[in-house]
């Protein structure tokens, strides 16, 4: 499973980048938001960090708009993934940019049928957020199971993209069931190097050699 840091924040995507394991980001205008600068300015400080793909959101609600900043954004750089929410207007946009060539990520999915429209306007990527559907009572991990379900019975190239991750049970759930990117807080990416035996296995590995090869003054 790919894995990719659902954030804008340069210091955490210098950092996650620095540990060779991130191959891509996903922003929304929330998190672009946060950062302060304006979109294009963000997304290509992202795009100098991370190489992989970046998604950016437009933020039109009509297709014809959404199709202009949906082809602006992809200028910006080669690895840049327009995102266009899962509406009408949205799937329409999508299905526009997809005959011209331009990669999309159908965001704001909740539903199976939702994920089938996407696949059929030749998304590139649909984004189902597992934790927003967990806020309200209903099992955010059994949509991506249905929908990879449903790709594959039908052999969809839409990538599923497991989002709305929020601690590392959901990131092992979405590379259980097949889901082809994670993407994820930097706190949750943090998370996922914790054990407390590898910390303690490590604490007695350098005493253990100490005692022998620094104690005794000893080299190895
Ligand atoms: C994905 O692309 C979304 O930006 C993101 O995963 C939403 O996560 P949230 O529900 O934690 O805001």
């Amino acid at each position: 499973m790919k894995i990719f840091l659902d954030t804008a924040n340069l210091d955490e995507l210098r950092k996650g980048a620095s540990w060779g394991i991130v191959d891509g980001v996903t922003t929304n205008p929330s998190l672009i938001a946060k950062e302060g600068r304006p979109l294009e300015e963000q997304v290509r400080m992202i795009c100098d960090i991370v190489d992989g793909d970046i998604s950016a959101e437009v933020v039109a609600t009509d297709a014809k708009t959404m199709i202009v900043e949906g082809l602006a954004l992809a200028k910006i750089h080669k690895n840049i993934v327009v995102k266009a929410p899962l509406t009408r207007d949205g799937i329409q946009a999508t299905a526009a940019l997809a005959k011209e060539g331009i990669r999309v990520n159908v965001t704001l999915c909740f539903t199976a049928t939702q994920a089938l429209l996407a696949a059929k306007a030749g998304a590139y990527i649909i984004s189902p957020f597992v934790g927003r559907l967990d806020d309200i009572s209903t099992n955010g991990m059994d949509l991506i199971r249905s929908i990879c379900t449903i790709y594959k019975n039908y052999g969809y190239k839409t990538q599923v993209l497991a989002a709305s991750l929020r601690h590392p049970i959901h990131v092992q759930e979405s590379a259980l069931a097949g889901a082809h990117i994670g993407t994820m807080p930097f706190k949750v990416l943090d998370q996922l190097f914790n054990h407390p035996l590898t910390d303690k296995g490590l604490d007695q590995f350098l005493k253990d050699w100490a005692k022998v090869f620094q104690e005794s003054g000893a080299t190895r």
